[in-house]
């Protein structure tokens, strides 16, 4: 794999800062420690590097603004980590190279921790100095959009409940919900602080649904192929669970192969960015050849 290491790192040490601060501080509570428990160790850290990277296309930056709105999203990406681990959703042992957060604090401290991490996301965009009144309704519009009832939590539902003739387009239907809603969100909201115009902003969701469904199929193909030393998760717990996913559904080859698709058309929409695109579209090739 090429080493992507330059290009995520320091948004990656950005976003672990600005979470450290934010989050109550270590031995407050066990509720709050299995919050800082879930949140603050190996993530990507995805979803912020796509919100900083989509709030440096316009033509200002806003730095705070994008610091808060990236802390936003991973909260709740972490809240939605926490409860899919869950013993009654995927029942895991290993999230980010250490046990689960109801194996380290009980279950019961699990739900509790995800429910609490999620007001927490809305509370900070809600609070922030920098952005406007009217922005942030939009990006709280946006955001409580993505993770609800008919985006993620709804993909969740469908995950748990798939039934043997699932087909593809039902399979593409489940994985934008419940994986590319928050991902397409994520740059919409750090495109919104950049100020882009709505011609901007609707290229940028287009790379967003792209690339949101090649990464949850790549996270399919990571729960075959990528030892847990590797991913960081448990190997096999999608074929443990006979989970309808994407390399089961049609193969690794073809799996890959959309994957590959998926991330050049992503690329194609942002060339109305010119040289701005460089890293969005460097980020698009780390999404398919990413090994965790
Ligand atoms: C895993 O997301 C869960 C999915 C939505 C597929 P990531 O692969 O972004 O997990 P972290 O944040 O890096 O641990
Ligand atoms: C998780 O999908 C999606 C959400 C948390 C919303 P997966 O169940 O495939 O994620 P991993 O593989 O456990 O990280
Ligand atoms: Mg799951
Ligand atoms: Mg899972
Ligand atoms: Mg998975």
């Amino acid at each position: 794999m090429v080493n992507f290491g330059s290009l995520l790192e320091p948004y990656q040490k950005r976003v672990n800062q600005a979470l450290n601060i934010l989050l109550p501080k270590e031995g407050y509570s066990r509720l709050s420690d299995a919050m800082r428990y879930s949140v603050l160790n190996s993530g990507k850290r995805l979803r912020p590097i796509l919100v900083y990277m989509a709030s440096e296309l316009g033509e200002e930056e806003n730095k705070e603004g994008a610091d808060d709105l990236a802390c936003a999203v991973e909260l709740i990406h972490c809240y939605s980590l926490i409860h899919d681990d869950l013993p009654s959703m995927d029942n895991d042992q290993l999230r980010r190279g250490k046990p689960t957060c109801h194996l380290a604090f009980g279950e019961a401290t699990a739900i509790l921790a995800g429910d609490a991490l999620q007001p927490l996301a809305y509370s900070l965009i809600s609070d922030c100095s920098t952005i406007s009144s009217n922005l942030k309704i939009e990006v709280l519009k946006r955001l409580s959009f993505a993770c609800g009832w008919n985006a993620m939590v709804e993909g969740q539902m469908k995950d748990i409940t798939t039934k043997e003739d699932f087909n593809l387009s039902e399979l593409d239907l489940m994985h934008n919900q419940k994986t590319g809603e928050l991902i397409k969100t994520s740059l919409e909201i750090g495109g919104l602080v950049a100020g882009l115009d709505l011609e901007k902003l609707s290229k940028l969701s287009i790379y967003g649904e792209n690339i949101g469904l090649a990464f949850q199929i790549t996270d399919d193909i990571i729960d075959i192929e990528s030892p847990s030393e590797i991913s960081g998760k448990d190997q096999g717990s999608d074929s443990l669970h006979n989970k309808t996913t994407y390399p089961a559904l049609i193969g690794m080859e073809a799996s890959k192969k959309r994957a590959k698709q998926l991330a050049e058309k992503a690329e194609q929409n942002l060339n109305v960015f010119s040289t701005k695109s460089t890293k969005l579209k460097k980020l698009a090739q780390f999404i398919i050849q990413r090994d965790h």
